[in-house]
């Protein structure tokens, strides 16, 4: 179904200073939210070098630069350290964390897995997740003013959680294990000064026990999976945690040792679960935005599936649905940011850039500067229609990254969001909450400030 309507409806988001800021005002902004230091300027230039405290930083805006950080010059950075200082205390043996050849044979192993024909076992568990959270919208009151965040989050969880550990969790140990992750996101991914400089882990962090003890929580669980399948093993089961146990480097037939099971479980749990409850979660307030959208979305559904349960055999034909997906994550991209780190001295474009530079691939700014998008700031799924896709360089929408580490759980989320999404707008309208301010806050990923609360009334 198309549906081509130049709607005009401006999501809300950070106004950019005029200038970029400087000394204190700079770090004031960042701390608060990283989104308030990219100056107007910004989004209309191609790369930007800062040399501060005796390191070069480098924002790269332009796709064919990030296309050359990324994938053409990939053997030449490792992973960027913020990001290595989150996750490696967590899950050091994962497929996010490790470098070189042990990560080359984890992906090699796995990729095989996330193929979407290996993935289309798991829509049946997608969709529930999808039916359970919009009939859990739709029995609100009517016009009640809900904040649709953890709505999402349950749902996403409840995937990973059946797909991932085993399935077969008392409500009980459900919640446990939800508030533990909950707690390893908002405390052990805080960009405070400890992450930001590499300063010694010892030193006090706030919440920095209760992270501990959330990651401590969470490998107890995985573990518990792994105890459990290999009690009452399943190897007809189409479920990650199966595919994990089963997966083999295909140039060495080596699989996952023990600490590298537990680790990928831990490190989709961490990858894989927020970001997809942000892409839906962005992915509603713009349909609340247009409502016409809104409509041409309900209706494609009930024109692919009846009254059925969304199949994987219907997801080819949920195009409107899946570009409002796609135009939710170019707007409000899940992993804003992504960083390297180069191991050696080179250049880009035109500048030296010595080892231990940040590199940081700028998603965000990208994806709404009008360098590459027509009406960048402008919500219209419909510029993800093929005859409107031609020319536009590949590496200009990147919300899933390129090259060697682009995520291997594209697939996986992209089906999930598709699905979770149908089975939402088909039950509920959802609406804009008049004078609401909508923020963008960079949390490692990019949520809204204060969640987002919308009103919603069953159809
Ligand atoms: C909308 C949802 C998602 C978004 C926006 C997203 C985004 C990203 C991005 C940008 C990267 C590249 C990081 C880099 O180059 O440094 C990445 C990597 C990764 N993602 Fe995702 N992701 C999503 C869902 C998932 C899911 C569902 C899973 C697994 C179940 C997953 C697992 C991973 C893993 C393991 C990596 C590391 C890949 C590697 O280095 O080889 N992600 N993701």
């Amino acid at each position: 179904m198309i549906v081509s309507m130049a709607n005009g409806f401006i999501p809300q988001t950070i106004v950019p200073p005029r200038a970029p800021l400087r000394n204190f005002a700079f770090f004031a902004a960042a701390a608060r939210n990283v989104l308030e230091v990219l100056d107007k300027g910004i989004f209309e230039t191609r790369l930007r070098v800062v040399d501060f405290a005796g390191r070069r930083s480098v924002a790269v805006m332009d796709p064919a630069l990030i296309e050359q950080v990324l994938l053409d010059d990939a053997s030449l950075y490792k992973r960027g350290n913020v990001q290595q200082r989150i996750f490696e205390p967590v899950f050091p043996k994962g497929l996010l964390t490790t470098e070189g050849e042990v990560w080359k044979r984890q992906r090699r192993a796995a990729a095989p897995s996330f193929r979407t024909t290996a993935l289309e076992g798991l829509v049946p568990v997608m969709s529930r997740a999808g039916v359970d959270a919009g009939r859990a919208l739709a029995q609100l009151t009517a016009s009640e003013t809900t904040d649709i965040l953890p709505h999402m989050t349950r749902a996403t969880f409840d995937v990973i959680r059946q797909t991932l550990l085993g399935g077969d969790h008392s409500a009980a140990s459900q919640a446990e294990l939800f508030v533990a992750i909950e707690e390893f996101i908002t405390y052990g991914a805080r960009l405070d000064p400890v992450l930001i400089l590499g300063l010694p882990r010892w030193l006090p962090r706030p919440g920095k026990r209760r992270a501990e003890r959330a990651g401590q929580a969470m490998r107890a669980f995985a573990k518990a999976g792994l105890d459990v399948r290999r009690a009452q093993p399943q190897p007809d089961s189409q479920d990650l945690l199966q595919a994990l146990l089963d997966a083999r480097d295909p140039q060495t037939g080596l699989g996952l040792d023990e600490d590298e099971l537990v680790d990928n479980i831990l490190t989709f749990i961490a990858a894989g679960h927020e970001t997809t409850a942000l892409a839906l979660t962005w992915s509603l307030y713009l349909l609340a935005g247009v409502p016409d959208i809104q409509e041409a979305v309900a209706a494609e559904v009930s024109a692919t599936c009846g009254t059925a349960s969304v199949t994987h055999g219907n997801l080819p034909d949920l195009q409107l649905t899946e570009r409002v997906i796609k135009e939710a994550m170019r707007l409000y991209p899940p992993a804003p940011f992504i960083q390297r780190t180069p191991n050696t001295t080179l250049t880009l474009d035109g500048y030296t850039i010595p080892p231990g530079s940040n590199v940081t691939c700028m998603i965000y700014v990208t994806q709404r500067s009008p360098l590459y998008w027509d009406r960048p700031a402008e919500f219209d799924p419909d510029r993800f229609l093929p005859e409107r896709s031609q020319g536009r360089h590949r590496f200009a929408w990147m919300p899933f990254g390129g090259g060697p580490h682009t995520c291997i759980g594209m697939r996986f989320a992209m089906m999930e969001a598709v699905t979770i999404l149908a089975e939402i707008v088909r039950r509920v309208r959802v609406g804009l909450v008049p004078g609401h301010q909508v923020i963008p806050i960079q949390r490692v990923t990019l949520r809204p400030q204060g969640g987002m609360p919308l009103l919603i009334k069953a159809r």
